[in-house]
């Protein structure tokens, strides 16, 4: 399998593939790769004649430098788990030299609003250090189209954005969340999770899904109040929010309308370790 660590010789690599009109899929990912990660490149495999898969922990998306260290980077393991996948897969692993040259540094956006909420209220500065890298990585490549997940639901309509308003021309795909057995979301920091929390983890996304069930009869506010109180009720779980938004704005629900799509949020701290997840209500 073919591994970068160079822009310009991916590039050149890249552009030889272009030439004779092959179609390129890309998964930007930070390492640490599981089958939550290996789902979007399956997709991506589908739907195209290369993939390149970006592994690269980007250090201005990071508002807790604790985090930030402690993030796991396991390059030869991500390239074994590759390998494994059938299709063609070139890996771009850059420094943060190669990619920010020199100057490690966010750029500041505006997203209408979309990066005001929840993420973006609670991890000061974390979007525009994803935006900054997500554009810097895709003008990197330019592939076809480009592949994230719902799992960071936020994240993926952000990107939607950013394509929009740089007018880069990708085209962005949304892939469904992959849970481990108990439905606990996959996230490289499960891995931080003791095993009986891990085990008992399940617990947030069972409360999404009645939640989805409540929001059948119940007002927004009040399954937001019954999601608290089942928190309460689980206190090795701390609540940090519970959001129910429309899909496209993000903006809080305060009245329910029959043709709009909305969505739960919650991001959760377990044992240190900071979750976050969601669910599609209607
Ligand atoms: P990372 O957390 O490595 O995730 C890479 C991609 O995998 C993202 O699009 C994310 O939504 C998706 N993903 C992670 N866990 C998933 C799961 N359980 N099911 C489905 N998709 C999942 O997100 C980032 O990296 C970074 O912010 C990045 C976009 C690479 C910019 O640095």
């Amino acid at each position: 399998m073919l591994v970068f660590h160079s822009k310009t010789e991916l590039r050149s690599h890249l552009s030889s593939l272009k030439t004779k009109n092959h179609s390129i899929g890309m998964v930007p990912t930070m390492g640490a790769l599981h089958q939550g990660h290996i789902s979007l490149v399956n997709k991506a495999i589908s739907e195209n004649s290369h993939v390149v898969v970006s592994i690269f922990v980007n250090p201005t998306q990071f508002d807790n430098k604790e985090d930030l260290k402690k993030y796991p980077k396991t390059l030869d393991k991500d390239i074994q788990l590759l390998k494994a996948v059938s299709g063609i897969v070139i890996v771009f692993a850059p420094t943060a030299d190669e990619m920010y040259e020199g100057k490690i540094k966010s750029k500041s956006f505006k997203f209408d609003g979309l990066e005001k909420v929840m993420e973006g209220e609670f991890r000061t500065g974390h979007f525009n250090g994803v935006a900054t890298i997500v554009e810097l990585l895709l003008r990197a490549v330019m592939p076809n189209k480009a592949y994230f997940g719902e799992k960071d639901f936020q994240q993926l309509q952000i990107i939607k954005k950013l394509v929009e308003i740089r007018k880069i021309p990708i085209e962005i795909i949304g892939c469904p969340i992959v849970r481990e057995s108990n439905g606990l979301a996959m996230s490289s920091r499960n891995e931080r999770l003791s095993k009986p929390v891990r085990k008992k983890a399940g617990f947030i996304y069972e409360t999404l899904k009645s939640a989805k069930n409540e929001f059948g009869t119940k007002s927004a506010s009040k399954v937001i109040e019954w999601v608290r109180n089942q928190f309460e009720q689980h206190p090795i779980f701390e609540l940090e929010y519970i959001q129910i938004t429309d899909v496209d704005t993000l903006t809080p629900l305060l009245r329910k309308q029959k043709d709009r799509k909305y969505r739960a949020f919650v991001a959760v701290y377990t044992e240190g370790v900071r979750l976050i997840d969601n669910i599609a209500l209607n």
